[in-house]
């Protein structure tokens, strides 16, 4: 195997996330979020991609350019818009994109829950709520048909980044102005790893393969840093990274490195960052990143669940992402079990609270019309795809 080659049967995909492509998701915290008065959303999420009548053109362009896999999540608040009840029609829509990822050869990756719960969980506890344990086991176990036949099931995406979030939920709900994305807090990471706990109970022999994702990040020093980093890098690996032990896999997502001096995190030079969070362009974190996580927690196979680049240069978006994999295919060389890549993301879509400036998407997507249009570099990566590997 030459330095970027990847494994056999290596799955190599694009990811989503509900709320990010479907649009009109009214009954979650997010869209209260977006239409509270202080709003801290560039722009509401709206009709997104409207991906939840168009998805089979997008499975069609994933497909068609020779991916293999596609990771899409599901809306908890289309599936139980009321507390205990159920929609079925929503459970079928979903039962159709997964149907619609094995029509077309693609292995369905599927997040029980991306960033965003019911608005009446939310009222009532939120991801910290007592009750919170069982109404998430019960949506997981709703959730069963379709999350049996998913490749890979996520439990919930980026729990240590999703600790700010229903700070956020809440503070929208109170009416209170919200300045940049909350601190995580530490009582909802420890609740949210609880929640992964316990979905990871129901989904346990009776799915393929079932774990989280988490945000990995390269970490480095910068002089007289070495410590700062290295308790940062610990704090990471013994609350998060220690949890996965023995899941069946680990999702990363990776996007840049972390950099520390004496004093804490260091902001990267303007010119280094990129498009959205003023994140630094680092594609080797990628390699990194996945590197330590093997050696944290050897044998436990890895997914690459995100990786990518928000620019508006697509010629950028390949270069990064070609830095990006010979990083991967540098950690895959060193003894890192890593079964698959996916990037983010398929679709210019809702980054959240930069609403839709940020573009990650290998294909473009009309605001007005929603017209998709392929950039160079989903060809590209279709490329790669078939040659499982770098040229
Ligand atoms: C990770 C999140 O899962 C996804 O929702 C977000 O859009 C990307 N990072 C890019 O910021």
């Amino acid at each position: 195997m030459t330095a970027a080659q990847f494994p056999e049967g290596f799955l190599w995909g694009a990811a989503t996330a509900a709320h990010q492509v479907e649009g009109g998701n009214v009954n979650n915290d997010h869209w209260e979020a977006e239409h509270s008065p202080h709003s801290p959303f560039a722009e509401p999420s709206g009709d997104a991609c409207d991906s939840w009548h168009r998805w089979p053109e997008d499975l069609d362009l994933v497909a068609g350019a020779g991916l293999t896999a596609y990771r899409f999540s599901l809306e908890w608040s289309r599936i139980e818009p009321e507390e205990g009840e159920f929609s079925r029609a929503a459970l079928d829509h979903y039962r159709r994109v997964l149907d619609g990822c094995r029509d077309r050869g693609l292995a369905p990756v599927v997040t029980l829950v991306h960033f965003t719960q019911p608005r009446w969980l939310l009222r009532d506890g939120g991801w910290t709520g007592q009750k919170t344990l069982d109404r998430l086991a019960r949506f997981a176990e709703y959730a069963l048909p379709v999350l049996a036949d998913a490749e890979y099931v996520c439990t919930l995406n980026e729990p240590n980044l999703m600790a700010a979030q229903p700070v956020m939920g809440a503070m929208a709900m109170r009416g209170e102005e919200i300045r940049g994305l909350p601190r995580p807090d530490q009582g909802v990471a420890e609740a949210l790893l609880g929640l992964h706990g316990r979905a990871m109970d129901v989904l346990r022999g009776n799915v393929r393969a079932a774990g989280m994702t988490l945000v990995g990040r390269e970490h480095l020093a910068e002089p007289g840093g070495e410590e700062r980093m290295r308790e940062e890098r610990a704090a990471f690996e013994d609350q998060f990274l220690e949890v996965a032990r023995d899941d069946d896999f680990l999702g990363l997502q990776v996007y840049t490195a972390a950099r520390f001096d004496g004093g804490g995190l260091v902001a990267p030079a303007p010119e280094l960052q990129t498009l959205a969070h003023g994140m630094e362009r680092r594609p080797q974190a990628l390699g990194a990143a996945v590197a330590r996580a093997a050696e944290v927690l050897p044998g436990l196979p890895l997914l690459v669940t995100e990786n990518g680049i928000a620019t508006a240069d697509d010629d950028d978006r390949i270069a990064f992402t070609r830095d990006a994999l010979t990083s991967l295919a540098g950690a895959v060389e060193g003894g890192a079990d890593v079964r698959g890549y996916l990037h983010w993301s398929l679709l210019d879509n809702f980054e959240w609270m930069l609403g839709y400036r940020p573009t990650f998407g290998l294909v473009a997507v009309d605001r007005r019309t929603f017209a998709r249009t392929p950039k160079p570099s989903l060809i590209w990566l279709g490329e790669v795809a078939r040659r499982n590997g770098l040229a």
